[in-house]
């Protein structure tokens, strides 16, 4: 099965060296485009724009946003550096995704529809109920909007049906992570029974999303799970009241936020199995971030990252060095010494040396369900 594929996956096993995720040596490439959606875990430059629509300020349009990486310049990611999506694009030998509301060139390569703060429900069904002059979070650029914002795309990329096909079908697509904005806009807001009750709807519209992808001609997905919300620095202090039977012992991460996650990646992989079963010329690929992150939080050693790894390099004075009155970008914020020491970056957010990790699995990953679907 997956014929088509064939070509694309010998050469990823082939160029693909199992410790670097270094630009593919050979200059030949396994796919001509990378798509991509999601949150700020992927937004590579989006978030400034839609922020501006609304007049929000940005904050991680500030140094030392991009300091390890883009000579120091803030671009938009919510991280010192570069994201999973930019090493793996790199990795392939493409450009870094351009962000589709920003770039001023070409899109041939790809097209980033990633805003960070996005959540894959409607903003509106977070709104619902709002007093006036309620946060304007979640913002709308939902993942329902930005397939809208692919769509507008399409035209400039491929005429016919069967030319949008090809061009597809040799175009790598993510779709996430998503989620993570839906849960946290909902952390401390609603019970915890009330948010498991819609973790099914997520799924259901990530899933939609993949079969809209799917007819428009996609063949190679990846889809990622959530991380545990339950090892956060900014969900640890919404709890910060929390019983200490609460807290897994070992980590000191909470129990509950990650029961839900887990629900949710456990659902997802549910989807993403019926969905191979109805398209199984089409390769699609879950990536974890859940087992790395508390691999990480458990091991810290192992990474070569500080004991205190519930701690974000970027923040103010406090628990966690989170506090949501000083936050990274903030004058009063102090750096850790060594980013690539750290996890958390700035909260939520993980460090370019966490997400380096990540990108190095995740291909592996793509490399190992490609040799599998063979
Ligand atoms: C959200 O954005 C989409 C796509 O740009 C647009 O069609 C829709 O009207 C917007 N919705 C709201 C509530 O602003
Ligand atoms: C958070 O920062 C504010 C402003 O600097 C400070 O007054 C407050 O004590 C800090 N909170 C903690 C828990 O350190
Ligand atoms: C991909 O698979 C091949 C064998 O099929 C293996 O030699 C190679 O190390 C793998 N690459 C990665 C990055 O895991």
């Amino acid at each position: 099965m997956g014929c088509r594929l064939m070509p694309a996956v010998v050469l990823l096993l082939l160029l693909l060296l199992p410790s670097s995720v270094e630009p593919a040596a050979g200059g030949r490439r396994q796919y001509d485009a990378i798509f991509s959606f999601g949150d700020s875990f992927t937004d590579t430059g989006n978030n400034p724009v839609v922020f501006s629509w609304y007049n929000v300020f940005d904050i991680v349009m500030r140094p030392p946003y991009g300091m390890t990486f883009f000579g120091g310049r803030p671009t938009g990611r919510n991280c010192n550096g570069r994201l999973v999506i930019d090493f793996i694009a790199q990795s392939l030998g493409l450009p870094l995704v351009p962000p589709y509301l920003s770039h001023r060139g070409s899109f041939r390569q790809g097209a980033n529809f990633a805003v960070g703060g996005a959540t894959t429900l409607d903003s509106s069904f977070f709104h619902a109920g709002d007093p006036p002059g309620a946060s304007p979070f979640p913002l709308n650029s939902s993942l329902g909007v930005q397939l809208q914002w692919f769509e507008s795309l399409k035209p400039s990329l491929c005429k016919t049906t069967q030319e949008c096909k090809d061009f597809f079908g040799r175009s790598l697509f993510f779709v996430g992570e998503f989620g993570i904005n839906d849960y946290h806009f909902s952390f401390g807001k609603r019970s915890m029974q009330e948010i498991r009750s819609f973790v099914p709807d997520i799924i259901r519209t990530i899933s939609m999303a993949v079969e809209k992808l799917i007819s428009d001609g996609a063949t190679t997905l990846v889809v990622p799970g959530m991380i545990p919300s339950g090892c956060s620095p900014p969900i640890l202090l919404t709890f910060a009241d929390a019983d200490a039977d609460e807290y897994d012992s070992n980590t000191g991460c909470l129990k509950e936020p990650n029961k839900i996650v887990m629900l949710h990646n456990s659902l997802l992989k549910d989807a993403l199995q019926k969905l191979r079963k109805k398209h199984p010329d089409v390769s699609i690929i879950y990536t974890d971030l859940f087992r790395h992150i508390s691999e990480m939080v458990r091991s810290p050693e192992k990474f070569r990252f500080r004991k205190d790894i519930l701690s974000v390099c970027c923040g103010g004075s406090g628990r966690y060095h989170y506090n949501d009155s000083v936050v990274c970008g903030d004058e009063g914020a102090t750096i850790c010494e060594d980013p690539s020491k750290s996890l958390y970056w700035d909260g939520v957010h993980l460090t370019e040396a966490a997400y380096h990790y990540i990108a190095k699995d995740w291909l592996s990953t793509i490399n190992l369900s490609a040799r599998a679907s063979s």
